[in-house]
This record gives C-alpha cells, sequence and structure tokens, in this order.
C-alpha cells in the first residue's frame, strides 16, 4: 500500500500531517479495482502561461519546478510546472495560434484541462476503466529520459476534462520526459511563509442539469470511487440559487470530487452561470489546505488577492455561535477576515473562497484548514450563495 505520493515526500509530509491537512484514511490497494495514491498534477489552460506562472510564484508563493516550450523542443505551447508542498500545477500556455491549448482556452477561458492522478499501476486502472465503458483518450505507454521512464494513460470525464494516469515508480526527473528543471526567479520576501498551502484537498466539478448523478456513478463504476456522506440536496438554497452536490472520493480518500449540478431557481444559479460562461461542465474550485489559513489569508490579502465577502450577519448569528463551538481562534479574528466555519461530529473546519481567477466567472480557490471535520462546508453553503449571488448581481449575470 502507498501511503505517501513522491511530491508529498518531497514536501516532507508524513501520513499524521496528511491525515490532519486532507482527511487520508488506511486503504487496501490489493481489493480496489482502480487505486489510485494521490493528486499527480492539475493542468491548466491559461491565455497566457508566462504571466500566470508569475502570479503563481509572486501571489500564491509557488515554486517553479520544470519548463516545456519551444527551447525544449515543444513548439506548440509553453508548459510551467510549479509546486506549493505536495501541491503540483501545470499551467499551459499555446504558441503556435493551432494549439488545442489555444482552442481550449478559446472555449473554456483560463480553466483546468486534465486532473492527473498518481496510480500504481497504469494499465489495470485503464483495463478497469476500458470495461466499464471509459473514453480513453491516451493508451498507456512509457515516454524516458535521463531520468528513467514514467507510464501514463488518460481518460475522459466531464465536459473536456480529462484524467491522466501517471505511475512515478520508476522516475525521478523534475516532472515528465520532455520538461527539463526550472527554478524561480522570483525572490520570496525574507519575512514570508514558505509556502501558503501544502496539499491539494478536493476538486469539485460543475455538470449539467440532471446529470450529477450520471458522474457519481462514473466515479463508482469506472474508477471505484465511494460516496462520502455529505449530500446537498435542494433544501440548501437561497431565494434564487440552489444547487444539488454529492461527494465521491479514492479509497484513501485522498482524491475528493465534489460533483455540483444546478437545481431550478427563480433566477440564474452559479452552477449556470459557470457552465455558461465555461461552455460546459468543468473544475469550479480547487480546495488548498493549509495549516494556518489566517497567515494565508493576510499574505494573499495583502498580495491583491480578492476573496468573497461574508457578510457580517454571518458571524453574528447566534445559531452559527452555537453550531461551530469553541474553535482555535476567536470569531473576531475569523471575521476580520472572513473566513468561514463548519462543525460536523468529526471536527471542524476553517474556509474562505477567492474571486474568480480568470476573466470568466469560472474557477476560483478554496483554502482550508481541517480540524478534525472530514465534511466540506455544507452548513455555510447558504452563506456563501449568498456571497456569490451578491458578486453575480453586480456583474450583471442574474
Ligand atoms: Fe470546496
Amino acid at each position: 500500500m502507498n501511503i505517501l505520493t513522491d511530491s508529498e515526500r518531497l514536501a516532507e509530509l508524513d501520513a499524521e500531517q496528511l491525515h490532519r491537512l486532507v482527511g487520508l484514511v488506511e486503504h487496501d490497494d490489493a481489493r480496489d479495482p482502480f487505486p489510485v495514491t494521490g493528486w499527480d498534477a492539475v493542468v491548466w489552460a491559461v491565455g497566457n502561461a508566462t504571466q500566470a506562472a508569475l502570479v503563481f510564484q509572486a501571489v500564491y508563493g509557488m515554486e517553479l519546478i520544470a519548463y516545456s516550450g519551444p527551447e525544449t523542443g515543444n513548439r506548440d505551447h509553453q508548459a510551467y510546472v510549479l509546486r506549493s508542498g505536495a501541491v503540483r500545477f501545470e499551467l499551459r500556455g499555446a504558441v503556435d495560434p493551432d494549439s488545442p491549448v489555444a482552442d481550449h482556452h478559446r472555449a473554456h477561458g483560463d480553466g483546468v484541462v486534465d486532473i492527473a492522478l498518481e496510480v500504481p499501476d497504469v494499465d489495470r486502472c485503464i483495463a478497469h476503466a476500458r470495461a466499464q465503458g471509459a473514453t480513453v483518450l491516451v493508451e498507456p505507454h512509457d515516454e524516458s529520459d535521463e531520468h528513467g521512464t514514467l507510464r501514463s494513460a488518460a481518460i475522459a470525464t466531464y465536459g473536456e476534462t480529462r484524467h491522466t494516469l501517471v505511475d512515478r515508480s520508476r522516475y525521478t526527473g523534475p516532472y515528465r520526459p520532455g520538461y527539463v528543471a526550472r527554478s524561480s526567479t522570483v525572490v520570496r520576501p525574507e519575512a514570508a511563509p514558505v509556502r501558503l498551502f501544502q496539499a491539494l484537498d478536493h476538486v469539485v466539478g460543475n455538470v449539467e442539469l440532471g446529470r450529477m448523478d450520471e458522474w457519481v456513478d462514473f466515479y463508482h463504476r469506472i474508477m471505484g470511487f465511494s460516496n462520502m456522506a455529505e449530500f446537498v440536496g435542494d433544501d440548501i438554497a437561497t431565494e434564487y440559487s440552489a444547487l444539488m452536490s454529492k461527494v465521491v472520493a479514492s479509497g484513501n480518500h485522498r482524491v475528493k470530487f465534489p460533483l455540483n449540478e444546478p437545481s431550478p431557481g427563480r433566477r440564474k444559479s452559479q452552477i449556470d452561470e459557470f457552465l455558461e460562461f465555461h461552455r460546459g461542465p468543468g473544475a469550479q474550485h480547487l480546495a488548498l489546505a493549509t495549516g494556518d489559513i489566517l497567515t494565508t489569508v493576510d499574505v494573499l490579502r495583502a498580495r491583491g488577492v480578492q476573496f468573497l465577502e461574508t457578510p457580517a450577519a454571518y458571524y453574528e448569528d447566534p445559531e452559527l455561535r452555537a453550531r461551530i463551538g469553541e474553535v482555535r481562534v476567536p470569531v473576531s479574528e475569523l471575521q476580520s477576515r472572513g473566513i468561514l466555519v463548519d462543525r460536523d461530529e468529526d471536527g471542524y473546519l476553517l474556509q474562505i473562497f477567492t474571486k474568480p481567477l480568470g476573466d470568466r466567472p469560472t474557477v476560483f480557490f478554496e483554502f482550508i484548514e481541517r480540524h478534525g471535520s472530514l465534511g466540506f462546508g455544507k452548513g455555510n453553503f447558504k452563506a456563501l450563495f449568498e456571497a456569490i449571488e451578491r458578486e453575480q448581481e453586480r456583474r450583471g449575470n442574474v
């Protein structure tokens, strides 16, 4: 059983820290038809990867580790590989105007093209996925360079998103064959924390109206994932907006995919807005785990990151005060930063959401600090909806 991925080992995370950060559980790979070790990388297509890579370094404190582009023989696009703890992002921007990266960007805007997963056995996963009816986009194959051999394949998921499956067990290079090691030119300010987030907690997918259960079934059937307890139905809705949400997770709970579909409301919901501007299903938000959300928010805010505002009423609501109980800091510390709290039978979590990262009202980040809770902030959905709707109203998309 593989407890840690290479990137987690590199980030000097241990199983105990991961348990605390992302709610990792024990799991027996041998009985799993599609064992998943953990996240490999999130691949983005953006309008300008050169600039985006600078922002991810200078603002989000990520470290540049690898590069591919014309200088390395890739005439199609540039790709910058960035790391923060165990989180790995690859940012792709088209060099050739006819690049598929440009097509993806034209259709969907800045966003996620690939949620790559590390697996111990690519062929076993693909054989199972194919037998269950998955669309295999890339057949299992080896790529080699002086650092060894990397085996991978890819299957299609919602929209134009894919899951590349990667076996790194015979590869020691910085990322993949075809990429060269590259280090940051951005200098971290002396007093700044080494990193602002350590691990990827979950990636949320927005899918079409009425198709959430199909995608839940996809993750059950194709990838052997199981449902986590959290379920959001019509009951959680504001006057205007509603969504339906279920969560599927890999056996070890390292990889968690909440899936949302819109639920008809009086006005256009945030999921409808996403689907309209993203031109179809896609990754809505990535939750980044931090051990100190207060510092993360303070640093990011000072660097210009904008977060969703939380109404003062949220913190003053006696029901909320009673529901959240004791947390590690006074509620005033959370209120001054707009950090949300949710509690369940296992503990609590602190979370906050950024505004959309790109020009379209689509993908955004969540920062999450878990204290035992394995949830996703269900209790905050209503407060969050109301905050998002205020933003939607400002954009004129209601
Ligand atoms: Fe989330």
